[in-house]
């Protein structure tokens, strides 16, 4: 099988798509891809999204409380509890996730030139002390799509490493409409959000940030 890097078929950019500011070892930056007014009709469409399917708050599998409360929209939404992460086809309402929105189909368009939806929108909701450890995106079944990850509200620090948890590590500063791809060598890359900068956003009107995650997940 063709590594992800190999496979850039599934992440080329259409020609006349949006193209990255910087790209750091694979994570594609795009800075202040939406306007502050297509920011706002994106918190909009996460309100509808939360009012269907609202937020919870998760345990890792190590039964330790998360920091961020998360929802999602699509055909699955990730799920974490103490039997480990997986994509589950309803809220834990026992509801179904609401559809997946078209303008955040458009955004994924736009930045992966992919004719093809994602499954999943994960919304991850950070307020206060909230952070998330360093990861690695791998619950989905072919690693070869990239994934989408826009940012709305308060500042967070992002950190950027290698597909080695000790590999050195790079963070950067992502502000409200930022925009990151992780393609290529970042796909499998470790990441993660070590603090919001409470009050640096007056986007969301009780302060926090929002991250939208968008993933294919072909299990
Ligand atoms: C994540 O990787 O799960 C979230 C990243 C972010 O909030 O920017
Ligand atoms: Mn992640």
């Amino acid at each position: 099988m063709k590594s992800a890097r190999d496979r850039s078929s599934n992440s080329s950019r259409a020609p006349d798509g949006a193209k990255p500011t910087v790209t750091i070892r694979g994570f594609e930056i795009f800075k202040g891809y939406l306007d502050s007014a297509a920011q706002s009709e994106l918190v909009q469409v996460v309100r509808g999204v939360a009012q269907k399917a609202p937020l919870f708050s998760p345990v890792t599998r190590f039964g330790k409380p998360m920091s961020v409360q998360m929802t999602s929209a699509g055909r699955l939404g990730w799920y974490s509890d103490t039997s480990g992460y997986s994509y589950r086809d309803r809220h834990p309402s026992g509801a179904p996730w609401p559809n997946l929105p078209e303008e955040v189909s458009e955004i994924w368009t736009d930045v992966t030139g992919i004719d093809r939806t994602p499954d999943c929108c994960l919304i991850n909701f950070y307020r206060g002390n909230a952070r998330m450890g360093l990861h690695q995106d791998k619950d989905e079944g072919d690693f070869s799509w990239p994934v989408v990850s826009i940012s709305l509200g308060d500042e967070a620090l992002f950190r950027m490493g290698g597909i080695e948890r000790s590999d050195k590590t790079e963070s950067i500063w992502l502000s409200s409409g930022d925009i990151v791809v992780l393609t290529g060598e970042a796909r499998l890359a470790f990441h993660g959000v070590d603090r919001i900068k409470q009050g640096s956003s007056q986007l969301l009107a009780q302060g926090g940030r929002l991250n939208l995650t968008l993933r294919i997940v072909d299990l």
